[in-house]
This record gives structure tokens, C-alpha cells and sequence, in this order.
């Protein structure tokens, strides 16, 4: 393979025009390849060394290899040829015939390379002289600039603290004048309003923007710390606010707009008097026919149709709580849940369309219903929408006296109305399921009165939505990014907001931007992974299209800057501010984030405390560690604010073990300062104040005692150009305790290569270090992922430790397990890799890494 390189760049340099030319050409290209193959072999004798000493070496003659002319390049070959030759002889004596065999190919690879590197050299030195200047010195100056720059060589002891800043400082980018002229926040006194001093009655100014029954006496109760009540006293209906109230001014207005996946079918609009109509009737249904009352709950598994935002509005309006699966996942899912939460009505649909297929979804009803009753609930009326009325589009027959079609009843409640029932502010609204595909599910259980207040404040100020705007969050329903800023957080606010049915990249990765053009999209929202996506895909398809955002979000990860000047110059074409949100299924609303008219944006980190938020990074003892000192850390939020859930639905001790004790000093007190929230994600502080959140704590990979993050690592295999997305997981490693493996995958065209592995490599030891070089990295297809997108590093790190990868059976991609497992392990195997067997606590690790549960 290597002796080929020469002959296929001569055949490739054929192509020029003049014999002397297309030699240079080739020669070139000869250099700069076997100065890559080099490095990699390099590389390889790295990984294969026992010793760090050898290690060492290797690395230095790697760093010779970037900077060396090719007459150069045979030496160096030799010098390798006599490391990994010596190690060769010592794996032998040690009966390791495996690493020998590996070993001993290296050096089979290393001699082959001698050859040709000779070869070239021989050409050289014939002194030939290409049009226009000295070969020798254009081949050199060239191999340079594309090599890039040569990292340093860095000490050998980099603390935890340098490693935790080694993520670049980034460049601040501001809001155009014009956004900041609009913006409903563009008055520094906000901070003033919402200074520490002023909590907690600061939240006032976001309860004030909603109706009200009766207001509050009690801003804050803190009497059953840490199980905070929000404006005690106070009622108000959430459906009211996000329906009814709107009427008088905006009642022909648009509230959703429902974009079809077909791309044949036209959107729909519903406008805020046709939504009324809407939940109107269905509550009358819910009330009569399934005799729902305020405090019951009812599980809900639906797609993306405006059906969800009705049903669930309905639900509030009617006091019931809602829980609302995510509709990509499996029946099983839902049933362990219908079963938590007790609820004995499902709301369902027939099917929906995803990536061009009418799935058959109400099948899984059937399977939910069936584990709930093997938890013990038993449910009795499924309720299920067709999403082509009067078609049934699933093959699963209507269970007698238990399953009906919702159009066929809602006949009977044409132009019902029902009265909003006057909740107090601390009933809860909602259950919301947070993420993940093993262990016990936790219903994290919302409020009426502080949920609302808080999305509507948040959705007002950080995502400027006004009344006029076209707002348009790509994310699901049945996400907590959904409830809040789908539905709750714009239609609190009076807007217009925008419903997608199906897949982003159906049929192709300019839809979004076609969807935003259309209907005049100007405020965009979706999370990092859909970003990678659609800049993997079609990283020039929003410049075919004229939409005009003022405001983008991200939520949900970490952005790679990369990634964030890609949406921020092509996607936002330089136009829109973004605002980068960090928060959580039980936090009702974002945490941390930048103001956009007053803050100026940073690529990576999500920006300082949102208002009101008094965010602190504590280290494992409690002590605070202080903003620039480069250290990462747990956050905590200091302070409660009304957006924050009230406990995990049926198991309070969870909720007190899993967020409050661990920083907790006092459980005796009523006094919210000594119940930090535990956020279970690590962070750092810039000396600005801006945090960049590393991920869950158990998204750290502790190499040598050193903390990584997974993210600065996938941010910097995320420079090479060639890279489309990067999961970084953990290997246990007999020397250094874990070592880093990486999984990467290509953009569309590009072919994989051990040249662009080599890069990998280069940008992570570049950007943080050679305690973070991963030990391989493996060109995979795609990444396993969850319906949501996330990428299941869980899985990924199970198949490089050669442990069970678990149910894998809820992600969207199953098929590609398998595909990497054997193309991993018949890798590792066939160079002696395999781990030994690991311990339980090892095996546990691996299996929790990266899960959000
Ligand atoms: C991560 C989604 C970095 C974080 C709203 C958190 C983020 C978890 C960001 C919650 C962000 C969320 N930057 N990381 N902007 N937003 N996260 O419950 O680890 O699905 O704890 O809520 O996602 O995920 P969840």
C-alpha cells in the first residue's frame, strides 16, 4: 500500500502540463505523504510502547518528522526502525508474542517506507529545476505551510489547571446595532432589577407578565426547604394565559404553524381563536368522557402535530398534569412511565411521518399498555388521534371499549366551552421524564405558577421573542426544551410558533432553511447536534436561501466553537446574535446564558448566570472555586428560582439525594443559602464570568489523574477540517488509568485516512496537550445515537472496552453498533488490544459514562 503512494501521485501529476511540472507535483506530493505515513507509524510505535520513556522518544522524532526536509525523513525512519526494533526484542523476551507480532509489523511498515522515503531523496538530489524557482526549497516551504504550525513540546507535568484552560480563549462577537435597537432587554438597569440583593423579589417582574387570578402573598416560601413554593397564595391558569387572554387583541392571529414533513403539504396555521375552539372541545371531551379532575395525570405520547400543544394546553386547562413521552420512544418507555406516574388515560396517535414514512405508532399504545400493567396501572380509555382524520394509519386493531379515535368523539363536543379552572401557583402543571436509556426514569414534576412565570421572563428577555415575531424552536415537544420554549415560554407571550413535524434533513438539508423562508422565520432554535448535522450535510445550503434571523439558540450540549461560527456566519449569516443556553430537564427554564442586546457572545461558553441566577462552581469538599483560576468544577445554582422543579415525582429522597445533599451543611435549614442546587455538570469560569459547561460529571475521562473533559477534547478533533462530528470515550489502560479513544466521523466526500487521523491526533495534543492523545482514533460511519440526538458515548465506550453495550434498542441508529463493534474490536484484536477483564467498578464506570440520568 505504502510502495503504491508514489506511483499513484506520479499518475496523478500526469495531468499537468509539462514533464518537469508534473514531477515536481508528484515529488511534492510524495513528501507530504510520507511525512504523514511517518508521523502515523510514529504514531503507532507510540501507542505500541510500553514504557512512557519509549513514548517519549516517539513523540520526539514525531515532532522532527513535522519540521523535516525529506532528505531528512530516512534518517529519522532509522532512528524509529532501531525504538521499535529494541521493543520488538523485548516483547519476545517476555513470551508477549502478540505485541511482537504488532510490533514487528511496524517495523516491516517502517522498512518499506525507508525504501521509497531513499527513493525520492535519489530524485532530489539530480538537482532538477521546476519553471519559476529551486524544487527543493518550494517542496520544503510547501510540506511547512500545509503541515501547519509544530505544537510545542510541553512539559511533562501539566496540572489539572492547565489542562481545564487549555480550550482556547475565544474571541467575543457582539449584537448588530439594529438587533439591539429592538431588543426587549437593552437597558443595563435590568441587571440592577435582578441583583442578588433584590431575590427573591426580582421573579416579580416575570410573574407580572402573566394573569392572574388572585396574586401571591408569599414570593418565596422556604418553610420545607429545599421543596420550594413559588407566589403562594396566588392562582392563575396556564391554558388562560397561553389562549384565552390572548383573544381580545390577537384573536385572528397565528399562534402555531404546522409545517407537514411532506414537503407537498402546505403548512398549517392555527390562529389563537381556533386553538381556543380546540382545547375547548377537548376539554370538554377529557372532563366527560374520561372523567379527568384537576391533579390527575395523564400520559400523553405523541409526535410533533399541533394535536400535542392542545392536548397538553387542554390538560391546564383543566388542572390535570400532563406527561408527555417523547414520541420516538419505544412502547416499553412509555409504559414504565404511564406506570410511575399512575396515569389511566394514554393520549396517542395513529401515526406520523418521519423521514418520508408513515410510521405506525399507535402500536406501541399496545406495548405500553402492556408493561404499565405488568408494573401494576392498569389504563383504562387510549385516546388516539389520526393523523389523517377518518384514515386509520395503523395496522394494530382499536382495542373494544378501551381505544377510540378522538375525531370521531370530539363530534359530540363541537363549540363546547369550558371554563379554565383557577389553579394555585404551586400545583404542578406538569411531569416531565428526563433523558436517557437505562435506569429508573425521574418524573421531574413542574409548577403552574412559577414554570410559566419563569419560561414566559426567559422567553421575553433571552429570546427577545415580541408579539410579531415568527418563532421557530426545531427541537421536540417531548423535551423540556419543547414545553418551555415550544409551547409554554412563545404562547405566554402572545407569538407566533412554529411546529415541524418531521426530520431536518428530509428530503434534504435545505429544508429548514426553505421552512424559513416561507413563513419568515425570525427567531431560530435548535441544539448543537442538529447544527453538526446540518453543517455536515449542507454546509451551503443556507446561502441558497433568503430568510433573515435576528436571534438564534443553542441548548441541549456544548457547541464547538467550530460549529458556533459555522451558525453564527452561515446559518445566522452574520446577522443574528446567538444565545447559547444551558440548562436541564428539571430546571423548567435556562440557567445560564448571555443577555443578547447587553452581553456580548463567546463561542463555547454559554455566557455567565441568566438573571436572578446566582451560579457557584464548587469543588468535590465544598470549596468554591473562583472564576479564572482555569479549574473545572461542579456548578451549583446558590438560589432557588421559580422555574426549578419541585421534586422527582413519587420519590423526594431522590430528589433531595441526587441535587441538594451533597452540598448541603445544614439539613435543618429553612434558609435557601445553605441549599446550593447540585447541577451534576462540570464547568469553568472564565475570569469574564462566563461559564463553558464541560458536560456531566461522569463525561470527565481521568487520565493519569488528570480530569478531561470529553468536550474539549471532541471540540478539538473538531479543528480538522475534514471532521464532522467527534465522541470522545474512556479506555482502561493498565499505565495511565483511562486513556482516550476517539470516535470520529467524516464530512460527505471525504475518504478516510490515516493522514487525517494523524491530524486528530496533532489537534488534540495541540490544543490541550499529549495527556489527552487518544490512543486511536477510529473513522466510524456514524455515531450511535438517541432519538433526540445525542450521541451515546455509553455505547461507544462499551464497544472499545469490550464490555455489553446494553439495551441499545430505544437509539435511532441501532444497525450501527454492530457495524463498529466489528470493525473496532477485529482492529483492536488483531493488534493485541483487548483488554483484560474488567473490574465491576471499571465495567459500572464504563456503563454510566456519558448518560444523563
Ligand atoms: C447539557 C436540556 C452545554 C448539560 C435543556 C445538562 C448543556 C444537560 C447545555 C441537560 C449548553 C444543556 N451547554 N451543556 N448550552 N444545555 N446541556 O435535561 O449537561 O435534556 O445537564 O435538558 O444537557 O439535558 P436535558
Amino acid at each position: 500500500m505504502l510502495a503504491m503512494a508514489p506511483a499513484v501521485t506520479w499518475g496523478y501529476a500526469g495531468v499537468s502540463p509539462s514533464w518537469e511540472e508534473c514531477r515536481g507535483v508528484a515529488m511534492v506530493m510524495t513528501q507530504q505523504y510520507l511525512t504523514g505515513e511517518l508521523s502515523v507509524i510514529l504514531g503507532e510505535i507510540q501507542a505500541a510502547a510500553a514504557t512512557e520513556a519509549c513514548v517519549r522518544q516517539a513523540w520526539d522524532l514525531r515532532l522532527e518528522v513535522e519540521s523535516a526536509p525529506v532528505t531528512a525523513l530516512p534518517s529519522v525512519a532509522a532512528r524509529a526502525l532501531a525504538l521499535i526494533n529494541g521493543l520488538c526484542w523485548e516483547s519476545l523476551a517476555r513470551g508477549d508474542t502478540t505485541t511482537f507480532a504488532r510490533q514487528a509489523a511496524i517495523c516491516a511498515e517502517l522498512y518499506e517506507f525507508g525504501v521509497c522515503a531513499h527513493l525520492l531523496d535519489e530524485e532530489l538530489t539530480r538537482e532538477h529545476r521546476l519553471p519559476g524557482g529551486d524544487f527543493r526549497e518550494e517542496a520544503r516551504q510547501m510540506a511547512e505551510n500545509t503541515e501547519g504550525q509544530v505544537p510545542e513540546p510541553r512539559d511533562e507535568e501539566i496540572s489539572e489547571a492547565q489542562i481545564a484552560v487549555h480550550w482556547r480563549e475565544e474571541e467575543y462577537f457582539s449584537p448588530s446595532a439594529r438587533f439591539i435597537g429592538q431588543a426587549n432587554a437593552s437597558d443595563p438597569a435590568i441587571f440592577e432589577r435582578f441583583a442578588e440583593d433584590k431575590f427573591p423579589e426580582c421573579f416579580r417582574e416575570y410573574a407580572d407578565l402573566l394573569t392572574w387570578d388572585s396574586y401571591w402573598h408569599t414570593t418565596l416560601d422556604t418553610s420545607n426547604a429545599p421543596f420550594w413554593k413559588w407566589f403562594v397564595g396566588g392562582r392563575l391558569n396556564a391554558c388562560y394565559n397561553c389562549v384565552d387572554r390572548h383573544l381580545a387583541t390577537d384573536r385572528n392571529k397565528a399562534a402555531l404553524i404546522w409545517v407537514p414533513e411532506p414537503e407537498s403539504a402546505d403548512p398549517v396555521t392555527i390562529t389563537y381563536q381556533e386553538l381556543y375552539r380546540r382545547v375547548n372541545e377537548f376539554a370538554a371531551l377529557l372532563r366527560d368522557f374520561c372523567g379527568l379532575r384537576a391533579g390527575d395525570r395523564v400520559t400523553l405520547h405523541m409526535p410533533m402535530v399541533p394535536e400535542l400543544p392542545v392536548v397538553m394546553l387542554t390538560c391546564a386547562r383543566l388542572g390535570v398534569i400532563h406527561s408527555q413521552v417523547f414520541g420516538g420512544f419505544s412502547g416499553g418507555a412509555c409504559g414504565h412511565r404511564i406506570a410511575d406516574s399512575g396515569s389511566q388515560v394514554l393520549i396517542t396517535m395513529d401515526g406520523y411521518y418521519r423521514s418520508g414514512e408513515l410510521t405506525d405508532h399507535k402500536v406501541k399504545a399496545d406495548e405500553a399498555i402492556h408493561t404499565a400493567r405488568q408494573e401494576g396501572q392498569e389504563v383504562g380509555k387510549v385516546l388516539v388521534w389520526r393523523r389523517h382524520p377518518g384514515q386509520y394509519a395503523s395496522k394494530t386493531p382499536m382495542a373494544e371499549g378501551r381505544d377510540f379515535f378522538v375525531d370521531e368523539l370530539l363530534t359530540r363536543y363541537r363549540d363546547q366551552v369550558v371554563a379554565p379552572v383557577s389553579m394555585p401557583a404551586e400545583a404542578p402543571l406538569f411531569i416531565m421524564y428526563s433523558s436517557g436509556t437505562t435506569g429508573r426514569p425521574k418524573g421531574c414534576q413542574h409548577s403552574t405558577g412559577g414554570y410559566l412565570a419563569y419560561v414566559a421572563g426567559t422567553s421575553r428577555y433571552y429570546q427577545d421573542i415580541h408579539r410579531d415575531d415568527t418563532y421557530w424552536c426545531m427541537a421536540d415537544i417531548g423535551w423540556i426544551t419543547g414545553h418551555s420554549y415550544i409551547v409554554y415560554g412563545p404562547l405566554a407571550l402572545g407569538t407566533t410558533s412554529v411546529i415541524y413535524e418531521g426530520v431536518p434533513n428530509y428530503p434534504d438539508a435545505g429544508r429548514p432553511w426553505r421552512i424559513a423562508e416561507r413563513l419568515g422565520v425570525t427567531i431560530f432554535h435548535t441544539s448543537p447536534t442538529a447544527i453538526r448535522m446540518l453543517r455536515k450535510v449542507g454546509p451551503e445550503e443556507p446561502k441558497k436561501y433568503s430568510y433573515h434571523f435576528k436571534h438564534m439558540t443553542t441548548v441541549g450540549e456544548p457547541i464547538e466553537p467550530e460549529v458556533w461560527r459555522w451558525y453564527h456566519s452561515v446559518v445566522g449569516k452574520g446577522e443574528a446574535v446567538i444565545v447559547d443556553t444551558w440548562w436541564q430537564t428539571e430546571n423548567g427554564g435556562f440557567l445560564g446564558s448571555t443577555l443578547p442586546a447587553l452581553q456580548p457572545m463567546k463561542p463555547g461558553s454559554c455566557g455567565p448566570g441568566v438573571l436572578g441566577i446566582y451560579p457557584v462552581i464548587r469543588d468535590e469538599d465544598g470549596n468554591e472555586v473562583k472564576a479564572g483560576s482555569g479549574k473545572a468544577g461542579n456548578i451549583c445554582i446558590r438560589n432557588p428560582w421559580p422555574g426549578v422543579f419541585q421534586t422527582v415525582w413519587g420519590d423526594p429522597d431522590r430528589y433531595l439525594d441526587t441535587y441538594y445533599r451533597k452540598y448541603c451543611k445544614n439539613p435543618d435549614s429553612t434558609d435557601w443559602r445553605d441549599w446550593p442546587y447540585f447541577a451534576n455538570d462540570g464547568a469553568v469560569q472564565a475570569a469574564d464570568g462566563y461559564y463553558r459547561i464541560l458536560g456531566r460529571v461522569d463525561d470527565v475521562i481521568n487520565v493519569a489523574g488528570h480530569r478531561l473533559g470529553t468536550k474539549e477534547i471532541e471540540s478539538a478533533a473538531l479543528t480538522v477540517e475534514e471532521i464532522a462530528e467527534a465522541a470522545a470515550v474512556p479506555v482502561v489502560d493498565e499505565l495511565r488509568g483511562r486513556v482516550v479513544e476517539m470516535y470520529v466521523s467524516l464530512k460527505p466526500g471525504v475518504t478516510p485516512s490515516k493522514e487525517i487521523e494523524g491530524k486528530v491526533d496533532t489537534a488534540i495534543e495541540t490544543e490541550i496537550g499529549k495527556i489527552a492523545r487518544p490512543k486511536t482514533v477510529w473513522i466510524v460511519a456514524d455515531m450511535p445515537k438517541t432519538r433526540s440526538g445525542k450521541i451515546m458515548r455509553r455505547v461507544i465506550a462499551s464497544v472499545s472496552n469490550f464490555t455489553d453495550v446494553g439495551d441499545v434498542s430505544t437509539l435511532a441508529n441501532p444497525e450501527i453498533v454492530d457495524e463498529i463493534r466489528h470493525h473496532v474490536q477485529a482492529q483492536k484484536a488483531a493488534r493485541g488490544e483487548v483488554p483484560r477483564e474488567l473490574t465491576a467498578e471499571e465495567a459500572a464506570e464504563i456503563k454510566a459514562f456519558g448518560q444523563t440520568e
